[in-house]
C-alpha cells in the first residue's frame, strides 16, 4: 500500500474543533449526538394550520404521518409566539429520505394540502445533512427531534463552554465558514393564496427543547419564575426585530401529546440567515445574556440533578434543502419573510 493511500480518512461526520481556547475542557458534563453507520441525512417536515378546520388539518396529517412511508418521529404542538393567528403544528422527522419523497408526493398528502378548502396552513420542509448539524444535550435524554432517531447514541461532549463551541460541534465547519448565501428570487405564486418559496444558501435552523416533565417542584418554579419568562422575551425580541438579529423565522411552541393535550415540554423553532447571525444573537444580544445567566444559575443551584432537560439542534442548509409553502398565510410568514442587506 502506498504511504498515500495509507493516511487515515477524515470522517465526515466527525467534528474537528478549531475554536476551543488552548487546554480547554468543559466545567460540566454535556452530550453531544452520534448517528447509526450509515445515516447520512434526516428529513425535518413541519406542517402547521390556523383558524377554522385546523385542529381537523392536522388530525389528518397526524394520520397520514403514520401511513406508508410515513415519518419516523411525530411532535404535535401549538405557537405561543407568535400568537396570532392560533396556529396548532405537527414536527416530523424521516431518517429514510426516499420514503420521505415517496410519501410527499403520494396521493393522500397531495390531496391533504390541495384538498377543498383547507385551513390556512404552510409546510416547511428541511433535509438536515449531518456533516453540517449538531444536536447538543444538558443530560441523556431522548426528548424529541433528532435524539429520538433509532441508533442514535450520547457522547460526552468535550466542545462546550466557549463561544463557538456550537459550531465546532458542526463537522463541516472545519473546512467552511458556512456563510451566508444570497436571497433567492421572491415567492412563486399559485392559485388561491399559494406561495412557495427555496430557503437562501446556508440558512441556519435551530431547535431548542425544554422539558419539564417529572421535575422537582422547586426545579420547576425555579425554572418558570426564572428561565421561562427571559426565554420568551428572548423569543419576542426575535420576531419583532428580524433585521438586526438575522432571524427569519421564530415559533415559541406549547408541545402536545398526538390529540392535542398539553405535555410538559416547549421548543422554540427558528431560521436564521446564517448560523454568523444565529452565534452573534447568542454571543452579543442581551435577550440571549439573560438567557443564558438564568440557565447557568439553575445548573449551579440544582447540578446534576437538574430536573429540568435542556436540548437543541442546529443545522445549516445548502441551498435546496429548505423549501416552504403557503396556503393563505400573511405575505411574511415563515420562510416568506425576506431578511437580506437590502430589506434591512
Ligand atoms: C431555555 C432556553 C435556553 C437556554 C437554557 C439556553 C442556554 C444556553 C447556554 C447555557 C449556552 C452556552 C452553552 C455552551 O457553553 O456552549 C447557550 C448557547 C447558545 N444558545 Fe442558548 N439557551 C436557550 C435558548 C436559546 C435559543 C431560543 C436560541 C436560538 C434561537 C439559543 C441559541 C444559542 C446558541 C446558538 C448558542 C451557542 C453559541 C456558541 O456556542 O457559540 N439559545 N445557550
Amino acid at each position: 500500500m502506498s504511504e498515500r493511500s495509507a493516511a487515515p480518512a477524515v470522517d465526515p461526520l466527525e467534528p474537528r474543533p478549531r475554536r476551543a481556547p488552548p487546554g480547554h475542557w468543559p466545567d460540566f458534563t454535556t452530550y453531544f449526538l452520534r448517528y447509526p453507520p450509515g445515516l447520512q441525512e434526516v428529513v425535518r417536515v413541519t406542517f402547521a394550520a390556523s383558524g377554522p378546520g385546523a385542529c381537523a388539518f392536522v388530525d389528518r396529517a397526524i394520520e397520514l404521518l403514520h401511513g406508508p412511508d410515513g415519518a419516523r418521529t411525530v411532535e404535535r404542538g401549538r405557537v405561543l409566539v407568535p400568537a396570532d393567528p392560533e396556529t396548532q403544528l405537527v414536527i416530523a422527522y424521516w431518517d429514510d429520505p426516499v420514503a420521505h419523497r415517496r410519501w410527499a408526493g403520494s396521493a393522500a398528502v397531495e390531496g391533504l394540502l390541495d384538498g377543498p378548502a383547507p385551513p390556512a396552513h404552510w409546510c416547511e420542509t428541511a433535509v438536515l445533512p449531518l456533516t453540517h448539524s449538531e444536536a447538543h444535550f444538558g443530560q441523556r435524554t431522548r426528548q424529541t427531534g433528532l435524539g429520538r432517531l433509532e441508533g442514535t447514541r450520547h457522547e460526552f461532549c468535550p466542545m462546550v463552554g466557549y463561544w463557538g463551541a456550537a459550531r465546532d460541534r458542526i463537522p463541516a465547519s472545519a473546512d467552511d465558514e458556512l456563510e451566508p448565501g444570497a436571497m433567492v428570487p421572491g415567492p412563486i405564486a399559485g392559485g388561491s393564496g399559494d406561495q412557495w418559496i427555496v430557503a437562501p444558501a446556508n440558512l441556519c435552523t435551530i431547535r431548542t427543547s425544554q422539558d419539564w416533565h417529572g421535575a422537582p417542584a422547586d426545579h420547576l418554579a425555579w425554572y418558570r419564575e426564572q428561565v421561562e419568562p427571559v426565554l420568551r422575551a428572548g423569543v419576542e425580541h426575535l420576531h419583532g426585530a428580524p433585521h438586526e438579529s438575522g432571524c427569519v423565522a421564530v415559533r415559541y411552541v406549547q408541545e402536545t401529546d398526538l390529540e392535542g393535550a398539553d405535555v410538559d415540554r416547549t421548543c422554540v423553532l427558528a431560521h436564521f440567515r446564517s448560523l454568523g447571525h444565529l452565534e452573534a444573537w447568542a454571543r452579543d444580544h442581551p435577550t440571549h445574556h439573560a438567557i443564558f445567566a438564568s440557565a447557568m444559575e439553575m445548573v449551579r443551584r440544582f447540578g446534576d440533578d437538574l430536573g429540568i432537560r435542556l436540548f437543541h439542534e442546529v443545522s445549516v442548509l445548502p441551498l435546496g434543502r429548505c423549501h416552504g409553502r403557503y396556503v393563505g398565510c400573511a405575505d411574511d410568514a415563515g420562510l416568506l419573510r425576506r431578511v437580506d442587506d437590502e430589506a434591512a
